[in-house]
């Protein structure tokens, strides 16, 4: 067993670590508050590799390991929790799911473009009546030659409106279940393709989402990735990687949180010393950094067993469940900590207890990974 990270995963920490705190923390408060999406810290994060850092060199990514991409997230999302969704969903929902999934004509079309960041994609499998219950969408593709005609709505697309590309999951055959789910990628410019209005969030609200509504959509009939009825399988190993990428995310919140509370704690004069000096705010701080460890090694493992080509679906599930929830008591508490100042908006602080929130809900409720977890267990 070996702790220790490689040469080249110290310098993506460094990389990742400086450019979030030179480049993204500059209004940061303020992209959060008025729902401006981090156009330009996204531009530098492609011209640093960082949106296809899992993708083979033959379609423009960089080639790295699941470790390296994890630490990455965690040091963005450190800073803009927003920024690391963006990333997330273009690295390990679609970069991700196009290179192994996808023809060679569509990783030469749209792999290549989304890996190296110059364009951008989402990841639609959600709808009104089908969150958790992902199977049950109403969605449908129908084939006509050389074509297929898509209509429905989707819900909560991260990155809805800032993407070029939708990775789009439909009904090719009804009546069968998950079995009849397919998927597809569809542009932006293709007719009958709209976008809802961004949504107002509790939390990432610097990230974009909305609805999608697809009325009679032409897709051509290259665009569809494995074969018709694999769709779901598709959606939920792709998922399995997602939840890692969720999962650092939920680590960088919870390590900002700790920060900031060391950091003000040391500051904060009250009965005539700083307040890290009373027993009460020390275990504070005690719970939050033994919490964040074990979340880290929980992330770093579910990474490796990846990297390694072994069974890691419930452990990215373990490790989603339980840095979302390290980070939703750690942000509590940094929020605690600052009193009255972390309450209000300018500080910074209570946004981060906003963002963690999230990552107990998407890519799958901390309800859903102990579902994935316990059938692992039990099977
Ligand atoms: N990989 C591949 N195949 C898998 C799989 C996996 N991880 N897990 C299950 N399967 C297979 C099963 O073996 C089964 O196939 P067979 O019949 O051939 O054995 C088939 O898929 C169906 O599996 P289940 O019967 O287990 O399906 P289910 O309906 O009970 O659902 C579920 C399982 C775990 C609840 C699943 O629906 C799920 O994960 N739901 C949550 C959906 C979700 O995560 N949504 C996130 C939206 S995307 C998002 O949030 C992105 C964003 O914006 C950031």
């Amino acid at each position: 067993m070996n702790f220790q990270l490689t040469e080249e995963q110290i310098l993506i920490q460094k990389t990742a670590r400086e450019f979030a705190d030179t480049e993204l923390a500059p209004g940061v408060v303020e992209r959060d508050d008025k729902k401006i999406w981090p156009k330009e810290g996204v531009a530098k994060m492609a011209a640093l590799g960082f949106m296809g850092m899992m993708t083979n060199s033959k379609w423009n990514g960089e080639g790295m390991d699941t470790i390296s991409y994890t630490i990455a997230m965690e040091e963005i999302s450190r800073v803009e929790a927003s920024a690391g969704v963006v990333m997330s969903v273009n690295n390990s929902l679609v970069c991700y799911l196009l290179e192994k999934f996808a023809s060679d004509h569509i990783k030469e079309k749209y792999l290549k473009v989304l890996a190296s960041g110059n364009q951008l994609g989402a990841f639609s499998l959600s709808e009104p009546q089908s969150g958790s219950d992902a199977s049950n969408m109403k969605t449908t593709a129908q084939k006509k030659g050389d074509h297929y005609l898509i209509s429905g709505i989707k819900n909560w697309v991260t990155s809805g409106i800032n993407s070029d590309y939708v990775i789009l999951f439909a009904v090719t055959e009804k009546g069968v279940g998950y079995k009849g789910v397919s998927c597809f990628i569809v542009e932006k410019g293709y007719t009958g393709f709209e976008m809802g209005k961004p949504e107002n969030k509790l939390g990432i609200r610097a990230s974009d989402t909305c609805e999608l509504y697809f009325d009679s959509v032409k897709v051509p009939a290259e665009n569809l990735i494995g074969k018709e009825g694999e769709g779901f399988k598709i959606a939920l190993a792709t998922l399995d990687g997602g939840r890692i990428g969720i999962a650092a995310q939920a680590l960088g919140i919870a390590q900002a949180s700790l920060n900031a509370s060391v950091s003000y704690s040391k500051e904060r004069i009250q009965f005539g010393k700083p307040i890290s000096t009373h027993q009460a705010i020390q275990f504070k701080i005690a719970d939050m950094a033994m919490e964040i460890e074990a979340a880290r090694l929980l992330v770093w493992q579910a990474a490796w067993k990846k990297d390694q080509k072994q069974q890691y679906g419930h452990f990215s599930s373990m490790a989603k469940v339980f840095a979302s929830e390290v980070a939703m008591r750690a942000s509590t508490q940094c929020v605690q900590i600052h009193g009255g100042f972390g309450f209000m908006r300018e500080s910074g602080i209570e946004r981060l207890m906003r963002d963690a929130k999230i990552t107990q809900i998407y890519e799958g409720t901390s309800e859903i990974q102990r579902v994935v977890i316990a059938r692992s267990i039990i099977k």
